[in-house]
This record gives structure tokens, sequence and C-alpha cells, in this order.
């Protein structure tokens, strides 16, 4: 099977310097959504028929297996096609799809190219109560399909029919290259329709079969703000139902969006507002609470999450406590029963089992070994302006509060350093290491009492 997919239109209602096509439906091009569908189906050939200004469609989604075919002048459905002709083989079915609706399902297609067969013709239709502005299907007494009369040309007699064309068909190309050499303009819109093909063909003969998608709003399309984000929520209900029938517990499914691929063990436990984004795992048991964004990260069996976390390229080990307000930035690395408290930021590090920071601090590119307390306020150094440079801080250790570690330096294992310290030379192991002026008392000192301003 080969595909062609229409994606000249440039979507002005979208009042966007960003073409339609590469408009984001969770956080991905509408475009891409398709792309992915119709790979799935394992197409020989696909390619895209792009418009003027299209170059930003074409160098953001370029890739070995598509073929692009410019469509200079929008001048209709059927003339986009005919910009395709060239990288159609001589045979075999070609499936038409659109570029912005991007909810069209692998199944829904599947059924569309079995329809048709190898030779034969077929159309996705569905019934709308409302089905203004689209083409409808216009069928004989014994219902078969006869033509497609688009909205702006038909009768009352014609808008009178439910039955529309979601324009996504099959045919094979031998047939459809003639086909298209004989469309005309002569309509209302002065365009070349792809739908004409339909009554071409049954003029030549052929059975025009049809068959109906899954689900009526997998044939929606995009054109403003309005629909992108109705077809948005359409999109992650359909996640939350699918996740929810697999097990999970979402508090409220309309209120969670998955902007990439979740991936969820048994009993995972999701809390409203939070936001998964590239590939998110959640082992066994894991609960999430509200109003987290995760990103590209693994998190391990019973590990809880509590609110207001941002995690990026990140791994939490088992059991391990994290939140509310933690900050986990790329390469963070934490084994079983780690702690990691509000406001506290760890990037490029590892931190053994069962260590804790559990208040306002800053880990970063360092190495923590097991049972480490890291005290509030806890700052490593690892950045002189220019270079940065690594923590290493062994097992056992207690990080007073407001310490500095200025990196690269070690302490040694069940080392202890004194609150307030700032450490720039390694600490040794098993001594408490503090750098700070003696505390004094002076008696008899008495605080300034204010003077009496006198008269001028
Ligand atoms: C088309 C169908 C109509 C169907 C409706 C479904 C025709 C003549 N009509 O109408 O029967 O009910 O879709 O939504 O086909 N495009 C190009 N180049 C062009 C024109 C369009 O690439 O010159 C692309 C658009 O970007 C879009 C798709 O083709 O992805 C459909 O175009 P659109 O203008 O929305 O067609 P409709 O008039 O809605
Ligand atoms: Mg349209």
């Amino acid at each position: 099977m080969h595909v062609v997919v229409l994606a000249a239109g440039q979507g002005k209602r979208m009042r966007s310097v960003l073409p339609k096509v590469l408009q984001p439906l969770a956080g991905k091009p509408l475009l891409a959504h398709v792309l992915a569908t119709v790979r799935g189906l394992g197409a020989q050939s696909l390619c895209v028929v792009y418009g003027h200004g299209g170059e930003a469609v074409r160098a953001a989604l370029d890739a070995p297996d598509l073929a692009w075919a410019l469509q200079a002048e929008q001048l209709g459905t059927g003339h986009a096609v005919q910009q395709a002709v060239p990288h159609l083989p001589e045979t075999g079915p070609v499936l038409v799809v659109y570029g912005d609706v991007p909810l069209i399902s692998a199944d829904t297609l599947k059924r569309l190219v079995e329809a048709a067969g190898p030779q034969g013709f077929s159309l996705l239709t569905a019934e709308f109560a409302d089905p203004g502005g689209y083409g409808r299907i216009v069928r004989d007494a014994q219902d078969r399909v006869l033509r497609i009369v688009e909205h702006k040309d038909a009768s009352e007699a014609e808008r009178a029919i439910r039955e529309i064309n979601t324009g996504i068909l099959c045919c094979p190309a031998e047939r459809l290259r003639g086909w298209l050499a004989r469309l005309t303009n002569q309509n209302s819109q002065g365009e070349y329709y792809l739908t004409d093909v339909i009554g071409l063909a049954v003029e030549d003969g052929v059975t025009v079969q049809t068959a109906q998608p899954s689900h009526d709003w997998e044939t929606l399309g995009v054109n403003d703000k309005l629909q992108l984000a109705a077809l948005e929520r359409i999109y992650q209900q359909e996640q939350a139902r699918a996740l929810m029938s697999a097990g999970v517990t979402l508090i409220d499914p309309a209120r969670f969006d998955v902007r990439g691929e979740l991936v969820c063990g048994r009993d995972v436990e999701i809390d409203v507002g939070c936001v998964f984004e590239g590939r998110v795992e959640l082992a066994d048991g894991v609960r999430i609470g509200a109003h987290c964004v995760i990103r590209n990260a693994r998190i391990a069996q019973g590990a809880t999450i509590h609110p207001f976390c941002h995690i990026e390229d990140a791994q939490v080990g088992a059991e391990s406590l994290i939140g509310p307000y933690a900050r986990l930035r790329p390469g963070t690395v934490l084994a079983e029963d780690v702690h990691i408290g509000n406001f506290v930021e760890v990037k490029n590090s590892v931190i053994a089992a069962h260590s804790k920071a559990n208040h306002l601090a800053y880990v970063g590119d360092a190495d923590i070994g097991s049972r480490v307390n890291v005290g509030a306020g806890a700052i490593t150094c690892n950045y002189d302006g220019a270079n940065k440079f690594r923590t290493i801080i062994e097992d056992d250790v207690f990080i007073g509060s407001d310490s500095q570690l200025v990196a690269p330096v070690r302490v040694g294992k069940g080392a202890t350093l004194g609150a307030g310290t700032t450490l720039t030379k390694d600490a040794p192991a098993g001594q408490l290491t503090l750098s700070r002026t003696r505390q004094q008392s002076l008696p008899g000192w008495q605080r300034p009492v204010k003077q009496k301003k006198t008269e001028s």
C-alpha cells in the first residue's frame, strides 16, 4: 500500500507563523501523528504533499522513508493528489489521508483498505447529525455510491443527506492516474476536487465501497486553535481511558495530560494536573501527587512523588520519597529509599540508598553514598564560572546545614561537616570538619541606646 498525505493547507485561521500541520497536539506536530499512524500500517511508500511556504514542514519532519511533493498553488484536493502522482508506483492501492486530521486510527484505515481490496475503491464516510460544510455521499436506489457533491455545490435535497465524505479514501494507483487527469475545475469553488474521482470511477463501472471510522472524532480536522484544543481533549481522554482500563487510578481523567508515552505498572495512582512528556515509566505502586511535570523518567516500585515536582531525564529508586516542590534535573539517578524534600534541586548526580536531602539544597555533579544526610541549605559549588567539578560524598556522611562544598572535593566515609562549613579541601573519614570562626560572647556588652535629638 502507498500513502499520500495532503498537507498543503496554510492554516490561516491558526493565526500563527507555524504552519498548521506543525501545530502540536499532545506535544507532537499534527502531521507527525498522521505519519506515525500510517507508518504503523506498513506502507511501502509515503508521500507528503506540502504547500507554498511549507519548507518548515519538510525541515521539521523529513525522514528517509518520505517523499515530498510541492503543491505550489492550492488548486484543490484533486490537484494536490496530482502532485504526488510522480511518486506513486504503477500499480497497488493508494491511501489518501489528511495531515490535519490527526486522530485517524490505524484500525479504521485498515478496514478502509480491506474494504477496497487490491483492485477496488473505498471511501471513509460517516453519518453526522449536522453535516453542514462536508461533501455529501450521493447513492442510488440500490444504495450504491454514485458520486460526492460538495456542500457548496449541493442542492437542497442533497444537503439533507447526512452521510458525509471524510475525505479519506483508497483506490488503485493505475486507475487513479487516469481519473485525476480527467478532473476539471467547473464548480462553485473553481477547484480540482479529489471527490470528483468517485463519479468518474462509477462511470467506469467501478463499485465504490464505504467504511466507517471506529469513532466519529477520528475524522475531525483542525483549522483553528479551538478545534486544536477540542482534539487535544479527545486525545487525552482516550489516553486516560486506556490507562484506567489497564488499572491505573486517575483521580480525575479530565485533568491529566500525556505528551508522549506513559507506561504504568500495577496500582499506580496519579493525582490531578500532572503532565507526562517523552517516555515515562511508573513501576508498581508508584504514587504521583498533584501538579507534577515528569519528562523522560523512570520511577521505581513504591516511590511517592509528592505534589509540585519537576522531574526530567531522571531515575527515582524504589520506595523513594520526592517533594513536595523538588526538582530532579537531567542525570539524576536515585537508588532505593532516597528522600528528596522541598526546594531541593538535584542535577547530574548519583545518590545511593537511604540517603536524604530534605530541605533547600543544591546537589549538582555529585556522587553521594548510602545513608548520607544532606542538611538544609547545603550546596555543592560545582561551577567556578568556567568549568564544572564533582563532589564525592562517601557512605554515612552527615553534611551540616548551610554548608558549601567547593568542588572538586571529597568527604570521607562517616565524616561530619559542621553547620556552615565552607569545604575547600577533602574532609577525612570519620572526623568532624568545620570551618567557622569560634563563637564568643562578650560579658557586660550593652546595646547602644538611641540618643535624644537636641533642638536647634
Ligand atoms: C474536503 C472534501 C469534502 C470532505 C471534507 C472533509 C474535496 C473537494 N472535498 O473538503 O468532500 O467532506 O474535505 O473534511 O476534497 N489540501 C491541499 N491542497 C489543496 C486543497 C486542500 O493539500 O489544494 C489539503 C488541506 O490541507 C486539507 C485537505 O486537503 O488537509 C482537505 O482540504 P480542505 O480545504 O479542508 O477540504 P474541504 O473543502 O474541507
Ligand atoms: Mg476541510
